[in-house]
């Protein structure tokens, strides 16, 4: 992909050092104290009282805040800092712009649905816009980490469960926050977070323990990191997991070994909230000191929100438990991110400029982001997009109207007023199209009153189609935001169930911050869409959709199980000495007193097989594609060698769409075994009814290489198969060999 060119001028231009920065970092460091030196690593959460701290910055205690949107409030503490401390060094203001400032564009986890790079650095770059005008100059994104867990809530910030697709969409993230330059005042420095494993947290439970041994480590969960360093990430937060025994703030070979030496990664390390401390709750460490020596030997540079730093570290260095120099090198990553942001030039940000919050271009991106993360599971009967000849609709469910929760979790600073829903949209727009009957049948996703079912059944009577707008509030996805069964909370089954029952035709729009278990729903509705959180512009992207302004183009970057119980399920899973062997027979095909192995003996669930409801990469659009045609250019690869891979696709329907278009592959035998597919690369290919394009990736041996059982990372020599497909569990194979 073009993408690889773009990360490496990127990082160029972003991380390659500049001697100028070298030179004054050094010379500053050499006029600092050490009590100074430990006040930069002290990040501290704003009361919103810049009196609060009056002290401490005079003394230079504190090296930044989170958690501060008031530019007077923001201004009035760098005063303190500029004017009244000894070495002047600015503060730098950060806050969680995870997925907008105030314009709220879809959740990370809908986003990775466009599969679009451009698109999601366009949102990351509207929200550095609108969140540096408040004076923050740090955001604490991208979250790449992979997850094939949607029990953990934090999925929805996730950008899915592939290495391959989080890699390339998390380094257009970064782009997007920093900008061209850093020193730009509307750039953002980015936070790849979190560093590392988090999103294996066992049983999909916030905070849980993770088991991951080094080789899945390096091909799973590093590959992301790597990628964003590569695009020039400015800083890195730990996780607050521990991996095979070692909480991640005190994990030296991560933050050493694999960070600095093997990633020479110049930038800042920070704790995550409190996760120094928590070493203690983890059994790692006896007392905060101890927390705050395995910290800071590890290489975690400042402490978010917690103490351990300023109150242990110069006794620890008297004990000889650590070395000024640990220090100084700390402190030097902490300047020079100050330097590269331009904050010792301009430290103020301008209160009353221009604004440029919920600008009509912000709005529109916003808008297309939505647009683009839709992704469409189902169509009978071609019952998208809704007809010219239907005189009415029928909109119910808890989402249709719920301006707060269609903007989804992290959404800090953004306003519901702006926030526009498929009900207002579907009026405004198609209003004169269609009759809406609107009812609610449920106030929010958990209500458990059906009370509302007869007026939402009586309006689906008198509509031509039901439009339910089903899911999730924005509260039950995120961090500490888990669940144990990931149905329809509440009453929602029952409501769908009820609307069948009026033989109406029945879309569900479902708004959700993860996968849902929709294994009936999806067999009762005549058509899906799934919308994720949407964000501000969620309503009049959805509209738009529904009624076939413009095709739904999303695909799916995490599978969805058919049931709670199915998890973890993902399409890059080893195959197993069993297989699961068809015909399956499944809990009711058993008869009674069945002898102990009439059933054979493979890998599957009696009461769920091994299929998932929908698998990564899996959508449909408003027409048809066909895949034909598959041409290698070459059925042998030397070790370091590439080929070109082509197909042709068909838009055999009426309307122009997009495609995104998956390549995979499959390594039949390796030292240690490999995943039954593995994503090398995608595009987005737009195509006109009738038209046929011809698709060409390239591939090369060194998208081949995993990492054997000596951690070395190797190609070897053997027989590979290899896909262009629409989805993960579709497409056109070939194989080739690579040779020695
Ligand atoms: C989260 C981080 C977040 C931080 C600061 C923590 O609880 O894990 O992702 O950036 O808080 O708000």
């Amino acid at each position: 992909m073009a993408t690889a060119i773009l990360i490496v001028s990127c990082q160029q231009q972003q991380t390659g050092q500049d001697s100028e920065i070298e030179n004054k970092v050094e010379d500053l460091l050499s006029k600092m104290t050490l009590s100074e030196k430990i006040g930069q690593m002290n990040q501290l959460s704003s009361s919103g009282n810049a009196d609060d701290f009056k002290e401490m910055l005079k003394k230079g205690m504190v090296g930044s805040f989170l958690n501060e949107v008031n530019p007077v409030t923001i201004n009035k503490m760098q005063k303190v800092v500029m004017e009244e401390s000894r070495l002047k060094i600015p503060l730098l203001f950060s806050r969680d712009v995870i997925h907008g400032y105030k314009t709220i564009f879809p959740i990370p986890l809908g986003q990775a649905a466009s599969w679009n790079p451009d698109i999601i650095e366009k949102g990351a770059r509207v929200a550095a816009q609108e969140a540096s005008e408040a004076g923050i100059r740090w955001t604490f994104a991208p979250m790449i980490d992979i997850t094939r867990d949607p029990r953990w809530g934090r999925i929805a910030e996730s950008l899915g469960e592939d290495p391959v697709l989080t890699s390339v969409l998390g380094a257009a993230m970064v782009k997007g926050f920093q900008g061209k330059s850093l020193n730009d005042t509307n750039s953002l420095a980015a936070c790849v977070k979190h560093f590392c494993g988090y999103g294996a947290t066992e049983g999909g439970r916030d905070y849980n323990t993770t088991i991951i041994p080094e080789q899945t480590l390096r091909e799973v969960y590093l590959p992301s990191f790597k990628a964003s360093i590569d695009a020039g990430a400015a800083t890195l937060m730990v996780s607050f997991n521990e991996i095979n025994g070692v909480p991640s703030s005190g994990n030296d070979f991560l933050l050493r070994q694999v960070l600095r030496k093997e990633w020479n990664f110049d930038g800042m390390v920070v704790s995550d909230w409190g996760s120094v401390e928590e070493m203690i709750n983890h059994g790692f460490c006896a007392d905060r000191k101890e927390a705050a020596m395995k910290a800071i030997n590890a290489g975690v540079e400042m402490e978010m929100v917690t103490s351990t730093y300023v109150e242990h570290v110069e006794n620890l260095i008297k004990e000889g438990k650590i070395k000024e120099s640990t220090i100084d090198e700390a402190v030097r990553n902490i300047l020079r991110l100050k330097f590269r942001l331009g904050l010792f030039d301009k430290p103020y940000v301008a209160v009353n400029s221009k604004s440029s919050l919920y600008s009509d271009e912000h709005l529109a991106s916003a808008k297309e982001a939505a647009i683009q993360s839709l992704v469409l599971l189902k169509n009978e009967n071609n019952t998208l997009p809704i007809k010219s000849t239907v005189k009415s609709v029928a909109i119910i469910g808890p989402l249709a109207d719920a301006p707060y929760d269609q903007m989804g979790t992290w959404t800090l600073d953004g306003e519901q007023e702006h926030t526009i829903t498929p009900l207002v949209a579907i009026k405004e727009e198609f209003g004169k199209q269609v009759k809406v009957n609107y009812a609610k049948g449920l106030e929010y996703s958990r209500d458990l009153s059906t009370k509302g079912f007869t007026a939402a059944i009586s309006a689906a009577r008198q509509s031509d189609v039901i439009l339910m707008f089903a899911g999730e509030e924005s509260i039950l996805s995120g961090e500490a935001r888990c669940r144990a069964d990931i149905t329809f909370p509440g009453k929602q089954r029952e409501l769908i169930a009820e609307l069948k029952k009026t033989g109406k035709p029945l879309v569900l729009v479902i708004m959700a911050g993860r996968p849902l278990a929709i294994t009936e729903e999806s067999k009762i509705a005549d058509a899906i869409v799934y919308a994720w959180h949407p964000g501000t512009m969620g309503g009049p992207a959805i509209a738009d959709v529904l009624f076939g302004k413009v095709p739904p183009s999303g695909k799916l970057p995490v599978t969805f199980p058919q049931m709670t119980g199915q998890i973890p399920v993902y399409y890059s899973q080893k195959n197993s000495g069993r297989p699961a062997k068809e015909p399956l027979m499944l809990l009711n095909d058993i008869p009674v007193s069945a002898k102990q192995f009439t059933l054979g003996c493979s890998s599957y669930y009696l009461d769920a097989g091994y299929k998932p409801l929908y698998p990564f990469g899996y959508g449909l659009s408003y027409t048809t594609f066909v895949y034909s045609d598959l041409k290698l250019s070459k059925n042998q690869m030397k070790k370091e060698d590439q080929m070109e891979i082509s197909c042709k696709i068909t838009n055999t329907g009426n309307v122009e769409a997009t495609e995104i278009v998956q390549l995979y592959i499959r390594d039949l035998v390796g030292s240690l075994t490999r995943p039954v597919k593995e994503l090398k690369d995608f595009k987005r290919v737009a195509i006109k009814p009738g038209e046929t394009v011809k698709i060409t990736f390239t591939l090369n041996t060194n998208q081949l290489k995993f990492w054997n059982a000596k951690m070395e990372q190797v190609v070897e020599p053997g027989q590979f198969k290899v896909w262009i497909a629409p989805n993960s569990s579709e497409g056109l194979e070939g194989s080739f060999e690579v040779t020695e």
